[in-house]
């Protein structure tokens, strides 16, 4: 029988988890996210066109897959619908295949205010949020005041709203010096969307169990990455969700037997957007070139992604927490034509060797990287879909980041089209 699968990024996000995600779905059943927002952004190339998702499954490319957005995932109603609706004008089916949990905390404009506002009062110290609301509205729903898709079309929704609308307009006029939000309007916006999104609402919890009874195989998309975790990433400077394995459970209303194989989807260099701690970090013209090759602009924000070596120790700390079972590299081809490469293996921590990337941000950034400098490749590894066609060095530096690890490259990505793909093992055989 095939095997459920978890999708999740073992770095600070945008490690090209919608690039695999799209080339397995090919042959699942169903997509699932299972936490985060639009505050991510998952981009596809398929013969040659460029699809960024944001809150739809990478899974919506392939007529025959549904797409379900589990509990754990918060929703913008209104860029929910700017989604579907750019999909629609692409020529692709959503509103049939995509099925959405009643209990998504719903992401409205007051959190947008608070979000942006906050930010602009921590100055220096902003966390670098992608501004979008996410880390207010995860709060309404620890708080237990959050709105949820199924509250936009009860008679109720007035009440929780005003309850809630006064809460955050409080915070925006007397703690962040904002503009408030209007009642009215964001009622009348709410309402609407909520309509607009009824007829997708779906119990997506009894749909996977159901798929699972069935054999139908079904893949798990995480979205942010491990490092910025809630729990276990280098907090403050995180989002504010669990985004490894263990949240597709909770996050989707499925069992922890529902998973099968955890992927951890790694970039052959590290990335990181926003503020926060980043050991490996380059700030000369090999950490520009990085950036420049691999394109490392936010799909979502545009900004610039800053740029260094592979982490390893930070890689381990991350394949610990998800029980990462395989690996996929992406991204090889940005290291082709280097003289040499470095491998992040350890720190300098307080003048004591350390192989984990420890817990806070403070700590982080007491870590001083020590490398290991392995040979660069000069040619191009563009497009290479066979391991043994890879150049020698190529093929050394796999085997060194695996021998590093512990753990075995399932997938190596080469290029940004879905097929640019190097086969290892099967995550889903
Ligand atoms: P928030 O999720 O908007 O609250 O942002 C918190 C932190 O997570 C910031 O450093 C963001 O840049 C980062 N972040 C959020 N979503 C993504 C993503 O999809 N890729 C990379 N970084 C992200």
């Amino acid at each position: 029988m095939p095997r459920n699968v978890v999708v999740i990024g073992t770095q600070w996000g945008d490690e090209g988890k919608g690039k695999i995600v799209d080339w397995l779905a090919e042959q699942v059943h169903g997509v699932v996210r299972f936490q985060g927002g639009h505050n991510a952004g998952h981009t596809l190339v398929v013969n040659g066109k460029k699809t960024v998702l944001r809150l739809i499954p990478s899974g919506m490319l392939h007529p025959h897959t549904t797409c379900y957005l589990g509990n754990g995932v918060v929703v913008s109603p209104a860029d929910l619908m700017k989604e579907i609706g750019e999909l629609e004008a692409a020529g692709v089916e959503v509103r049939s295949r995509l099925k959405i949990a009643h209990a998504c905390p719903v992401v409205a404009p007051y959190h947008v205010a608070v979000d942006q506002a906050r930010e602009a009062k921590r100055g220096d110290a902003k966390i670098g949020t992608t501004g979008r609301g996410i880390g207010p509205t995860y709060e309404d729903k620890v708080a237990r005041r959050a709105i949820r898709l199924h509250d936009l079309t009860e008679p109720t929704l007035e009440a929780k709203l005003k309850e809630v609308l006064e809460y955050h307009n409080f915070m925006l006029a007397n703690y962040l010096n904002a503009p408030t939000v209007d009642y009215a309007q964001t009622l009348d916006t709410l309402r609407k969307a909520g309509e607009q999104i009824a007829p997708m609402l779906a119990d997506v919890s009894h749909a996977l169990t159901e798929a699972r009874r069935h054999g139908k195989p079904l893949l798990f998309e995480g979205a942010q990455g491990t490092l910025l975790d809630v729990d276990n990433g280098t907090y403050p400077f995180v989002t504010s969700s669990n985004c490894v394995s263990g949240a597709a459970g909770p996050g989707a209303g499925v069992g922890a037997r529902m998973i099968d194989y955890v992927l951890g989807i790694t970039k052959a260099y590290t990335t990181r957007v926003g503020s926060g701690p980043f050991p490996t970090e380059l700030f000369d013209d090999i950490g520009a070139g990085l950036a420049k090759r691999g394109n490392e602009f936010g799909s979502v924000t545009g900004r610039p992604r800053r740029c260094g070596w592979l982490d390893i120790p930070a890689l381990k700390r991350s394949f610990e927490i998800n029980g990462v079972d395989g690996m996929a590299i992406m991204k090889l081809d940005v290291l082709s034509g280097m003289d040499e490469i470095k491998i992040c293996t350890g720190y300098d921590f307080r003048g004591e060797w350390i192989d984990r990337l420890p817990y806070g941000s403070s700590a982080v950034a007491d870590c001083k990287p020590v490398y290991e400098t392995l040979a660069g490749w000069k040619e191009s590894v563009f497009g290479i879909r066979k391991f043994e066609q890879l150049p020698m060095n190529a093929q050394s530096y796999l085997k060194r980041v695996e021998a590093l690890t512990g753990v075995p490259i399932a997938l190596v990505s080469t290029g940004f089209e879905r097929d640019d793909t190097i086969l290892m093992q099967h995550p889903l055989n």
